[in-house]
C-alpha cells in the first residue's frame, strides 16, 4: 500500500509557494493514499530559532495544515521531535551517506552562505534527517515544490546504498521486500521514493522578482503572500506586483522570457485548479490591469477563508496539541516497527 509523507518546517511566514506547492496537493492525495504530514521541528532548528518563537510557529503551522483541509482524525498529523525514530533513523543514515553527498547540496550551500565552516553541523545532515522522516515508513510518495528534489534524490541514495550495503543481512533476517529499481525488482529493505512534483505552481517565484523563489525568509513582505494575511492585503500585494508593460499572451508559449508574468498566470491556474493554457485561452491579449483585479479576487476567495479558520483554531492551543500528540502516537507506532527491523539488520542489538 503506497504512502504519503510530506513535511513542512515551522519558520513562520507560510506562504502561497508553501500551500500551492505542497499543502494544497496534500489536500488533494488524501482521498486516495494514506497520509502522514509533518511539521518538521527538528528540520527548522537547523538554522536558529527563539524557542518561544519556534513553539508560536509550531502550532501555527499545525493550524494552517488543518485550515486547508487536511484530515488529521483519518491520517496522521504530528510534529517531527514527538517521533524520536526519525532521529534514531536519521543517526544510522549518517553513517550511511557520506559526506561529498552532503556537499553537494544547493539548499546547504545557499543557506551556509559564505561561512560556511560556522553552519551547524545539523545543517549539513539535513537530508539524512529527511530521507528518515520519508523512509521511517517506507513512504514512497512525497508531494514537495521543485527546490525538493535534489534532496529527494538523496533519499533514494541512501535507501539504495542501505539495501545494497546490508543486502545479505537484509535477506538472512528475512526482512527483504520487492523494490522496483526501474526496469527491475530487487530485494531490499527501503523502497524508492517518488518526488510528487507536479502542476502549475511547483515553483512560486517572488511577487517583487521574477527570477527569485518566493521564500519565507524574503525581507519584503510585499514579496510574498502569507497564509495569514487578510482579504485588503492580499488584494494590495498583488495590485503592487511587478509585472512587464505588455498585455498577456494567448499561448503559454509566450510566457518564455516573462518571468512575472509566467509566475502571476501560474498562480491562477494554481488556485483556480486549471492549466495556464487555459488560463490564457480566457485571458491572452488583456492587459494586467484587467488580470490582477482577476487574481486578486480569486485569490482572496481561495486564501481568505482559510485565514479566518487558522485563527479560529489558534484560539485553541491546547486542541492543536492534542492533536499531535495523538498524531504521534499514531506515527510512532510505525516508526518504530522500521527502527526495530533497522537495528536488527545493522547489528545492534535490540529487544
Ligand atoms: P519549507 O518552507 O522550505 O519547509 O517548504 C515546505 C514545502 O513548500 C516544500 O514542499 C517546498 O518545496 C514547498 N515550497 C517552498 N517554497 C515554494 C515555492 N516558492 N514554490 C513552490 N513550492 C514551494
Ligand atoms: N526539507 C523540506 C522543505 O524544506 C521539508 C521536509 C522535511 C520534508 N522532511 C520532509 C518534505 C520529508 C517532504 C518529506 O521543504
Amino acid at each position: 500500500q503506497p504512502l504519503v509523507f510530506s513535511g513542512v518546517q515551522p519558520t513562520g511566514n507560510l506562504h502561497l509557494g508553501n500551500y500551492l506547492g505542497a499543502i494544497r496537493r496534500w489536500v488533494a492525495l488524501q482521498d486516495a493514499y494514506p497520509c502522514l504530514f509533518c511539521v518538521v521541528d527538528l528540520h527548522a532548528i537547523t538554522v536558529w530559532q527563539e524557542p518561544a518563537e519556534l513553539e508560536r510557529c509550531i502550532r501555527e503551522l499545525a493550524a494552517a495544515f488543518i485550515a486547508s483541509g487536511i484530515d488529521a482524525d483519518k491520517h496522521i498529523l504530528f510534529n517531527q521531535s514527538r517521533v524520536p525514530e526519525h532521529a534514531e533513523l536519521a543517526w544510522i543514515f549518517n553513517c550511511v551517506a557520506r559526506l561529498g553527498w552532503m556537499n553537494r547540496m544547493t539548499q546547504f550551500k545557499d543557506k551556509a552562505g559564505k561561512d560556511r565552516e560556522n553552519a551547524s553541523l545539523g545543517l549539513l545532515a539535513y537530508p539524512s534527517l529527511m530521507a528518515a522522516d520519508i523512509l521511517a515508513y517506507r513512504a514512497t510518495l512525497v508531494p514537495v515544490g521543485e527546490d525538493q528534489k535534489q534532496h529527494l534524490e538523496l533519499t533514494r541514495d541512501i535507501a539504495a546504498k542501505f539495501n545494497h550495503d546490508f543486502s545479505e543481512r537484509i535477506a538472512e533476517k528475512g526482512l527483504g521486500h520487492p523494490i522496483a529499481m526501474g526496469e527491475e525488482t530487487v530485494q531490499g529493505f527501503f523502497p524508492l521514493t517518488d518526488p510528487l512534483i507536479e502542476g502549475p505552481a511547483t515553483r512560486v517565484m517572488s511577487l517583487k522578482d521574477g527570477s527569485k523563489k518566493m521564500s519565507k525568509s524574503d525581507p519584503s513582505d510585499l514579496s510574498r503572500i502569507n497564509l495569514s494575511d487578510e482579504a485588503d492585503t492580499i488584494a494590495k500585494k498583488i495590485r503592487k506586483a511587478k509585472t512587464d508593460p505588455d498585455a498577456l499572451p494567448s499561448e503559454a508559449a509566450g510566457l518564455a522570457g516573462r518571468p512575472e508574468a509566467d509566475n502571476l498566470v501560474g498562480i491562477f491556474a494554481a488556485l483556480d485548479g486549471r492549466s495556464k493554457a487555459d488560463v490564457l485561452a480566457e485571458y491572452g491579449g488583456r492587459p494586467f490591469s484587467e488580470f490582477k483585479p482577476a487574481l486578486a479576487d480569486l485569490a482572496v476567495a481561495k486564501l481568505a477563508p482559510i485565514a479566518t479558520e487558522m485563527r479560529r483554531i489558534l484560539d485553541d492551543p491546547a486542541e492543536i496539541d492534542r492533536t499531535l500528540r495523538h498524531g504521534a502516537e499514531r506515527a510512532r507506532a510505525i516508526a518504530s516497527r522500521t527502527l526495530g527491523d533497522v537495528k536488527s539488520i545493522v547489528g545492534l542489538l535490540n529487544g
